[in-house]
């Protein structure tokens, strides 16, 4: 009813109030619950920031410990998820494994179904879905490689465990490396909640129907799969990797995404929100050259990516829209020191972001939102008049 007013890719409308994350383009301020990015990225760790997404406080050490005490209690999914697994063909991209593992706990835990459950029980749900998420990770992962899954290691911490079932092979010895473990630490952090972006308007969208918090979940990993969102950590490097197997002139590539008549775009640069600079980047450039030197690798690609980033920010074209590297532009340089393969890129921004989309699902629900349900306006034909088959030319 009334006026319908269409903008499309909802650039100015508002689908909420949030009191999660704070974030302002203009200046390049990201804050979750008040605290600001750097502070957090340097002084917090994963689960701590997890909990204040969620929950709205940072917590006590009582209310740390009894929150990974429960995290860690949960890492172990139901032995019948190994035969979905095991229905992928090797080779299936992870992220379709995760967002269908995801999805599958609505068979496990038919409870969550339930729109009325208590508090109780849908906390055991965000528990789950913390402790399971670097489960189902790694074992899509070695899905795709063929390799035989692990069990998850409950005397260690989330991303070492994450690490461990990742690389560890049956017939050899596998010790984490805690400086990759703190690195991974740091950009889950990083990757934590960004306000309504495309995958957490889908959790909040449908879990606003009122469907399962799995269900909701396993939409927003779908919606974050994308190259222009998530998606993009993988396309930067393989666009580097195309750049660098055409030769490195990176003026050619930046001249094929200026031109109006070739879809490529510099992968990394842009944001629908930051307009001066993504402050998750500047952070991650740091890092990236950190974990590199700290772990004596010394990658080509992040050459190439330098001196793109260089050439990008000089140009007129990207200095007339604003285009700056966002958070995906080094995220994948980092990911690759790390040992993680490509295709893993965007699985391990879903880990980062699952906090964050389960905070908004929790508010979205908690404040009694309606069902998500945006009009339109119609353009199509008005009335015509039915033609059977035959007489159809
Ligand atoms: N390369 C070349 N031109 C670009 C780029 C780019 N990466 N990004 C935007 N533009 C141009 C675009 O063609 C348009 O030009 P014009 O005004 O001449 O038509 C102008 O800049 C505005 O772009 P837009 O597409 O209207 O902006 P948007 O807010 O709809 O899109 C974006 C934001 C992030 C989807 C886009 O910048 C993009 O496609 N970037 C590359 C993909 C990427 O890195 N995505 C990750 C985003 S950050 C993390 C995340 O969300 O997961």
């Amino acid at each position: 009813s009334g006026l319908i007013t269409i903008d499309p890719g909802f650039k100015n409308t508002g689908s909420t109030t949030s009191a999660i994350t704070y974030l302002d383009g203009e200046n390049g301020i990201l804050k979750y619950r008040g605290y600001k990015i750097e502070d957090l990225a340097e002084k917090s760790s994963f689960l701590e920031v997890a909990y204040l997404l969620i929950y709205g406080e940072l917590p006590t050490q009582k209310e740390y410990e009894k929150f990974t005490r429960e995290i860690t209690t949960h890492t172990l999914v139901h032995e019948d998820i190994k035969k979905i697994l095991d229905g992928f063909p090797s080779n299936s991209h992870p992220m379709g494994v995760l967002s269908s593992l995801i999805c599958s706990l609505t068979a496990f835990y038919p409870e969550s179904l339930d729109p009325t459950r208590n508090e109780d029980a849908v906390n055991l749900s965000i528990i789950r879905l913390l402790a399971k998420m670097p489960t189902f990770a790694a074992w899509a992962f070695k899905n795709k490689v063929g390799h035989p899954v692990n069990y998850p290691d409950n005397s260690l911490d989330y991303c070492s465990n994450f690490l461990k079932m990742m690389f560890a092979l049956p017939a050899e010895r596998y010790d984490v490396d805690p400086v990759v473990s703190k690195a991974l630490d740091q950009l889950l952090i990083l990757h934590a909640d960004h306000e309504q972006n495309c995958s957490t308007s889908t959790v909040r969208i449908v879990g606003s129907s009122q469907a399962s918090i799995y269900a909701s979940i396993s939409a927003g990993i779908n919606a974050l799969w994308g190259p222009l969102h998530g998606g993009a950590n993988q396309a930067v490097i393989e666009m580097l990797e195309a750049i660098k197997a055409d030769g490195g002139d990176t003026k050619k590539f930046l001249d094929k995404a200026k031109d109006k008549n070739d879809p490529f775009r510099l992968m990394g640069f842009g944001h629908r929100v930051y307009k001066n600079f993504d402050p998750r980047a500047k952070i991650i450039k740091k890092a990236a050259d950190d974990v590199l030197a700290k772990l004596g690798v010394n990658d080509p690609v992040l050459d190439i990516a330098k001196e793109l980033e260089e050439a990008a920010l000089s140009d007129q074209y990207f200095v007339d829209r604003n285009l700056y590297p966002n958070v995906d532009f080094y995220s994948g340089i980092i990911y690759r020191a790390l040992g993680i393969p490509t295709d893993m890129f965007t699985v391990m921004f879903a880990i980062g972001r699952l906090p964050g989309w389960i905070a908004q699902w929790k508010e979205m629900r908690e404040n009694g939102e309606p069902i998500g349900r945006p009009r339109q306006i119609y353009t199509g034909a008005t009335d015509r008049e039915y033609v059977s088959m035959n007489k159809r030319g």
